[in-house]
C-alpha cells in the first residue's frame, strides 16, 4: 500500500480527534464529537492494517511472521470487553472504568516497549542500537508501567477493595526518588552497554521498579483525591503510547499519545483550580487522612417534608437545583428533570448549577442530566450562577455536600477553605436532600446545614424528589 495515502490517512485521522476533542468541551456537542473520534479512530485502524505487510517485512522479517488471526482474536475479546462494559457499568462507576481503561493503555505501551526490546536486542545480540531508539523503549516501558499499577491502585481504592485513607510511611517520598534513580540507573547500564551479558535482567528490573513506583506513588493520596490521580494517570497512559509511537515508528500514535498526554493535564490542572489546591499539594499531601480540623458547627439541623417544600416551591418564582454526588447516588436526574418541568408549568424559572467538581469525575453532573434531557441552556456553571444565586426563591441541593459547604469560603481554617463553591446559603430558602448527616467525600462537616434559611429533607434522593412530583400531580 502506497505509504503517501497511509500518511495522509493519519493526518486526516489527527484533525479528526483533534476537531472531536474540541467539540467534546461543550455537553452540547459531546454526542457528536465522541462520534467523530470514534470515526478518526477507525480511519486510524483501517491505515495501520493497510500497513501491516510493510512493517512486516522490516521488522519481523518475513511477511508469513504477522499472525492476522491474533490481531483478530484480540479484536473481538477487546470488542466484546468493551461493549459489556459500556452497557453493564453504571454512572456512578465511570471513574473506576476510566482508572482501568487507563491502566491498560499505559501496560500496551509497556508491552510494545517490551516486544521491540526482545525483537530488537535480546533476539538480534547487536552491538550498538540507535541510543533514542533504547531511550524511547524505555520511557514507555516505564511510564507504561507506573500508569499500569498506579491506575490500579487507583481503581482499587474507588472501589473500597482497599482503604481509601492515605497510607505512608517515614521517608517514603525519598524511597520513591531512589525507585527513579533505580530505574534511570538501569536504562543508563543498557544504553551504555546494548550487547552486555546482564541486558534482559536489568530491562526486567526497570520494569519492576516502574510498577513498584507506581504503587507507592498513588498509595499515600487519599481516595478523595483519586478523581485527580485517574486524570493524570491518563496523561500519563497518552505519554507512554506517544513514546510507543516513536518505538514502532507509526505517526498517528505519536499524535493521539501527544493529544491524550496534553488534555489529561489540562484537565488535572482544572480539577485542582477547582478545589483551589495545587497538584504537589494534592500528590504529596496525603489529604483526607487526618482528622477533619475547622471550626466546630454549632446549631440545629431543622428537617423538613416534602409536603412542606411544597408549599414553599409552589409559590416560587425561580427554583435552582445543585446537583451532587447523591444525585448519582439514588440515580435521580430523571424525577429531578420531571420536578423542574413541573415548576415551570407552575411559572417558575428553573435552572441547574454545575460546580467542577460536584460527583465523581470531570462533567458527572452534566453527563447525568444530559441522559435526562435537560436542557443545555438551563445547566448555568458556578461563576454565572453565584452572582445572582440571592434573587432565587428556592435552592434544592440534590445530594451535594462539599460544593455547597459555606466553610469553603467563611473559615479559614477548614481544610478545604478556599475552594470556590456554589453560594447556595445566599438563596432566600435552600433544602437540602439527602439520607442523614453523612459527610461529603472531603470529610467535613457543613455550616449550611444549620443555617436559618436551610431545611434538611432525609431520605434517598430520587425519593424525595417523587414525593415532590406526586405532591404537583395531586
Ligand atoms: P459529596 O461532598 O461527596 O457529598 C455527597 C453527599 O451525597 C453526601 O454527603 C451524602 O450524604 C449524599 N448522598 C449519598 N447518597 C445519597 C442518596 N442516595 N440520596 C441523597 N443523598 C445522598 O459530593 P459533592 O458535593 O458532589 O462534592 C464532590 C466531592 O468530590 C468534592 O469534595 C470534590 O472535591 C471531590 N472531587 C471531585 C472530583 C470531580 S472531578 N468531580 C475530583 C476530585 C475530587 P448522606 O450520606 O447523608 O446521604
Amino acid at each position: 500500500m502506497n505509504a503517501g495515502i497511509i500518511e495522509l490517512s493519519y493526518i486526516f485521522a489527527a484533525i479528526l480527534f483533534i476537531y472531536g476533542l474540541k467539540m467534546m468541551s461543550s455537553p452540547a456537542t459531546a454526542r457528536k464529537g465522541n462520534f467523530i473520534s470514534f470515526l478518526g479512530m477507525l480511519i486510524a485502524i483501517v491505515a495501520t492494517f493497510l500497513y501491516l505487510p510493510e512493517l512486516a517485512q522490516t521488522k519481523l522479517k518475513n511477511a508469513s511472521n504477522l499472525h492476522y488471526d491474533w490481531i483478530a482474536y484480540g479484536m473481538i475479546a477487546g470488542t466484546v470487553i468493551g461493549v459489556l462494559a459500556a452497557r453493564l457499568v453504571g454512572m456512578t462507576s465511570m471513574p473506576e472504568m476510566v482508572a482501568l481503561l487507563n491502566g491498560f493503555g499505559g501496560i500496551s505501551s509497556l508491552f510494545v516497549g517490551w516486544a521491540v526490546f526482545q525483537f530488537d536486542l535480546i533476539a538480534s545480540k547487536p552491538d550498538s542500537v540507535n541510543t533514542l531508539t533504547l531511550i524511547t523503549i524505555f520511557l514507555s516501558v516505564l511510564i507504561g508501567g507506573v500508569t499500569f499499577s498506579g491506575s490500579l491502585i487507583a481503581w482499587a481504592k474507588l472501589k473500597e477493595i482497599i482503604g481509601g485513607k492515605p497510607v505512608s510511611f517515614p521517608g517514603q517520598h525519598i524511597f520513591n526518588i531512589l525507585l527513579v534513580v533505580g530505574a534511570g540507573t538501569c536504562a543508563t547500564m543498557i544504553i551504555q552497554n546494548p550487547a552486555g551479558e546482564m541486558t534482559l535482567q536489568l530491562f526486567l528490573g526497570a520494569i519492576g521498579i516502574s510498577v513498584l513506583l507506581g504503587i507507592f506513588a498513588v498509595i499515600p493520596i487519599g481516595g478523595a483525591d483519586m478523581p485527580v490521580v485517574i486524570s493524570l494517570m491518563n496523561s500519563y497512559s497518552g505519554l507512554a503510547a506517544c513514546a510507543a509511537g516513536f518505538v514502532v515508528k507509526n505517526n498517528i500514535l505519536i499524535v493521539s499519545g501527544a493529544l491524550v498526554g496534553a488534555s489529561g493535564v489540562i484537565l488535572t490542572v482544572i480539577m485542582c483550580k477547582a478545589m483551589n489546591r495545587s497538584l504537589s499539594n494534592v500528590l504529596f499531601s496525603g489529604f483526607g487522612g487526618a482528622s477533619s480540623g475547622g471550626k466546630a458547627v454549632e446549631g440545629e439541623a431543622k428537617p423538613s417534608s416534602a409536603q412542606d417544600a411544597f408549599y414553599v416551591l409552589e409559590s416560587a418564582s425561580s427554583v435552582v437545583f445543585v446537583p451532587g454526588y447523591g444525585l448519582a447516588v439514588a440515580q435521580a436526574q430523571h424525577v429531578a428533570r420531571e420536578l423542574g418541568e413541573l415548576l415551570e408549568e407552575n411559572g417558575a424559572e428553573v435552572s441547574y448549577a454545575i460546580h467542577p467538581v460536584a460527583g465523581r469525575m470531570p462533567g458527572h453532573m452534566n453527563v447525568l442530566l444530559a441522559e435526562a434531557n435537560v436542557s443545555y441552556d438551563q445547566l448555568i456553571e458556578m461563576d454565572d450562577i453565584n452572582p445572582n444565586i440571592e434573587n432565587v426563591d428556592v435552592a434544592i441541593v440534590v445530594g451535594a455536600n462539599d460544593v455547597v459547604n459555606p466553610a469553603a469560603r467563611d473559615d479559614e481554617t477548614s481544610p478545604i477553605y478556599g475552594m470556590p463553591i456554589i453560594d447556595v446559603d445566599k438563596a432566600r430558602t435552600v433544602y437540602v436532600l439527602k439520607r442523614g448527616m453523612g459527610m461529603g467525600f472531603a470529610g467535613i462537616q457543613n455550616p449550611l446545614f444549620f443555617k436559618e434559611n436551610t431545611r434538611m429533607i432525609f431520605g434517598d434522593a430520587k425519593g424525595t424528589l417523587q414525593s415532590l412530583v406526586d405532591e404537583f400531580k395531586n
